[in-house]
C-alpha cells in the first residue's frame, strides 16, 4: 500500500510557558535564545532539513515576535547594508528565506491538541508532521526523516518515544507498545497523558515530534478536555491507536536515544544552551576551556 507524501510541517508555539517565568511574560519561550538563535529557529531549520519547508506556526497573543523572526527586517537591512556588514546582513536576511512560513492564531491556549486543531484548513486531507516549537532535536542525531520513512510504511500515525527514568514518566505523555520486527519500532497499544509512576504502562515518553495522519482533526473534534482541562494531543493519539486502518487509525512509535532538549524547562534548556556554545567553531574552544575551570572550582 502507498501512503500519501508528507509536505507540511505544523509547528505550536501558543503555549504560555508558565515554566519559565519570569522570563517568558513578555517574551515567548519559543524566542528565548539557546546560544545565538531562538528555539524555534531550530525548529523550523529541522523541519526544512526533513525536506518540509511549508511551515505553519500557532501563534497567538504576545507571540508577534515569532511572526517577525521569519519575515524581512527592512530598517535593520538598510542599516547593515550602509555599514558594509555583509556577514550581519546574511544572518537577517536568512531566516526570512529559510522556509514558506504561514502562520495562524490560537485565540486561547486550550491545550496542544487545540493548538494542532487550528491547522486543519491549511493542513487538510495530508498527512503532516507537527514539531513542537521549544523541543530541539541535537542535529547529530535527526529523527524527523527516519519517522517519515516510518509513516511511508505502516501509515496511521508515528509518535517520537524516548525511555526515561521511571520516576520521572509522570512528566510525560507514555505508552503501552507492543514489538514489531524493526527495534525502533513499535507499535502503540493505548497512550496516557502524565500518569502516576505507579499506573504507567512503560518507561517510553511522548516527546515532540509527530507524523500524523489528517484522521485526527475530527478526533481532535470531539475530544474533551482532559488532563490540566487542556485538550490534549495525547487523547486523540489514544482513540487513533484503537482505529481501524482503513479509517487513518493506527499509531507507530520510532524509539529515538539522541540528544533532546525542552527548552520550556530550566535545566534542559541550559543543557542546550552550553552543549551549542560549545560546539560554536569561534567561541567553543575558549568556552569549553573556561567551562572546564569553572566545574573544577
Ligand atoms: P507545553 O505544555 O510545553 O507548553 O506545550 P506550555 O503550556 O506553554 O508550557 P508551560 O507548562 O506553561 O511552561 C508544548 C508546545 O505546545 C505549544 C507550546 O507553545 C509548546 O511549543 N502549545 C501548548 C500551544 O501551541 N498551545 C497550547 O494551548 C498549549
Amino acid at each position: 500500500m502507498t501512503h500519501q507524501q508528507v509536505t507540511k510541517s505544523v509547528i505550536p508555539a501558543a503555549g504560555l510557558g508558565t515554566r519559565f517565568l519570569p522570563a517568558t511574560k513578555a517574551v515567548p519561550k519559543e524566542m528565548l535564545p539557546v546560544f545565538d538563535a531562538p528555539a524555534i529557529e531550530y525548529v523550523v531549520r529541522e523541519s526544512v532539513a526533513a525536506g518540509l519547508d511549508d511551515v505553519l506556526l500557532i501563534s497567538g497573543r504576545g507571540k508577534e515576535a515569532i511572526e517577525n523572526h521569519f519575515d524581512r527586517n527592512v530598517e535593520l537591512e538598510q542599516v547593515l547594508t550602509a555599514k558594509g556588514d555583509q556577514g550581519r546582513l546574511d544572518l537577517v536576511r536568512e531566516t526570512a528565506d529559510l522556509a514558506h512560513i504561514h502562520s495562524v492564531r490560537q485565540g486561547q491556549a486550550l491545550g496542544l491538541g487545540h493548538a494542532v486543531l487550528m491547522a486543519a484548513e491549511h493542513v487538510g486531507s495530508e498527512p503532516f508532521a507537527v514539531l513542537l516549537g521549544d523541543d530541539l532535536i541535537d542535529v547529530h542525531t535527526p529523527v524527523l526523516e527516519k519517522m517519515l520513512a516510518v509513516r511511508a510504511e505502516y501509515g496511521g500515525s508515528v509518535i517520537c518515544l524516548m525511555e526515561v527514568p521511571h520516576e520521572s514518566i509522570s512528566l510525560y505523555g507514555c505508552v503501552a507498545i507492543e514489538s514489531t520486527d524493526s527495534a525502533d519500532v513499535v507499535r502503540v497499544t493505548d497512550l496516557v497523558e502524565k500518569p502516576p509512576v505507579a499506573e504507567a504502562p512503560s518507561d517510553y515518553a511522548v516527546i515532540g515530534r509527530y507524523v500524523l495522519d489528517p484522521a485526527v482533526f475530527a478526533v481532535l473534534r470531539d475530544t474533551e478536555p482532559g488532563r490540566g482541562g487542556e485538550i490534549q494531543l495525547t487523547d486523540a493519539l489514544q482513540t487513533l491507536a484503537k482505529m481501524p486502518a482503513e479509517a487513518g487509525g493506527g499509531v507507530t512509535g520510532l524509539v529515538f536515544s539522541g540528544n533532546r532538549f525542552d527548552t520550556g524547562d530550566k535545566l534542559s534548556y541550559l543543557k542546550a544552551v552550553v552543549t551549542l556554545a560549545g560546539r560554536d567553531p569561534d567561541l567553543g574552544a575558549d568556552f569549553n576551556a573556561w567551562l572546564r575551570d569553572f566545574t573544577a572550582e
